[in-house]
């Protein structure tokens, strides 16, 4: 197909071929394509290697009200918890021994963290184990807080975009937000020298080819270091309980197209996708991605955390994860990397 061999060979498309792309996913061969050339740039980079991520969820309070997640502020449902910095140092403390040289710090926007306490999180961290990378993932922030954090050492910020279609974006949140001020705030994340990872939902609701497009024309100007994309599950206390998940094959032909796009991009395998299917974190591998973040969380939180509905992993140990993981990077031919795993220059 001509679209794919363009890809292939300038690495970019127009927002109307990518919109063709995508409408002809499903075509025999197309995605058996890319994703062989997706291997072979994700190989050229960075080998067998695959990387871990230490996620610690350590808030599920937030005063947002996206409507497709679980831990939205108008979910009346949510049990909500707060780790301590003593507990988030104890997750750091067993994954370090584990092998994890990245911590995320993942929460929703909690008002109680503030950015001081963030800050003296960070720089607690960073002091404990100087080898390791510190990522920051919660939310929107004044370009001030984020200058903060990162004077405090933060290495990398987690910030999807969602969708890079305005009328998308007023459709799955609430008017209080606006995709301006998500764009603004991952711009100036870039600015601060953070490696910034951006990203969308595949198949949230009223999702199209072409709004799809946009986030790919998007992701190609940010140019940025890491891109999270996974399949919308559907949350049982939100309005969009009843809407069908993201499918998995677009998003495998997704991150095959964005490995294309970004060929040393850091592109974990998600959660979401292992969520809906069992091989489906195996199968991002051998589409592309090269990242996988297991979850250090306490297991007495973790189904807390519940963005969207069966969400997997909620009541492993950190360790069993990792032995978990290790065993299915494997079974794809590849290695974990306990490494902090920036991407190649
Ligand atoms: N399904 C899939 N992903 C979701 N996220 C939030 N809610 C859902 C859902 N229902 C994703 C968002 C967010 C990330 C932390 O989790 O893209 O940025
Ligand atoms: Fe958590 Fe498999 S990765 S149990």
């Amino acid at each position: 197909m001509e679209l794919v061999q363009k890809l292939i060979e300038t690495h970019d498309l127009t927002k109307d071929e990518f919109a063709e792309l995508i409408r002809a996913s499903e075509d025999p061969g197309t995605a058996g394509l890319l994703g062989e050339e997706a291997v072979k740039l994700r190989k050229q980079y960075y080998g067998d290697k695959v990387f871990t991520r230490g996620l610690i969820e350590f808030t599920n309070y937030c005063k947002n009200n996206c409507y497709y997640c679980g831990i939205r502020a108008g979910n009346k449902n949510a049990d909500r918890y707060r780790l301590t910095k003593e507990e988030i140092l104890e997750c750091c403390s067993q994954g370090y021994a584990l092998g994890y040289r990245t911590f995320v710090l993942q929460g929703g926007e909690d008002p109680w963290y503030t950015d001081e306490k963030i800050a003296d999180l960070v720089r607690t961290i960073k002091s404990g184990y100087p080898d390791c990378a510190v990522t920051l993932s919660i939310g929107e922030k004044p370009y001030e807080s984020y200058r903060l954090f990162r004077e405090a050492g933060a290495d990398r910020y987690l910030l999807r975009h969602e969708t890079a279609n305005e009328e998308h974006y007023g459709m799955l949140h609430p008017a209080s937000m606006s995709l301006k001020v998500r764009k603004q705030c991952l711009y100036d994340l870039k600015e601060l020298g953070y490696q910034v990872g951006a990203g969308f939902m595949v198949g949230s609701p009223w999702q199209t080819p072409e709004h799809i497009a946009e986030d790919l024309v998007f992701l190609k100007e940010l140019q940025p270091q890491m891109v999270g994309i996974g399949p919308f599950i559907p949350h049982h206390d939100t309005r969009f309980a009843e809407e069908p998940a993201g499918s998995v094959p677009l998003t495998l032909f997704l991150l095959s197209v964005i490995r294309i796009l970004l060929p040393k991009v850091l592109l974990p395998a998600t959660t979401a996708l292992g969520t809906m299917d069992p091989l489906g974190r195996e199968k991002g591998l051998l589409a592309g991605a090269n990242v996988v973040m297991p979850n250090l969380s306490p297991v007495r939180t973790r189904k807390k955390y519940e963005l969207y509905d069966n969400k997997i992993c909620t009541g492993e140990e950190s360790a069993q994860c990792l032995g978990c993981l290790e065993r299915r990077v494997k079974s794809v031919g590849c290695v974990l990397a306990k490494e902090r795993g920036d991407a190649v220059q």
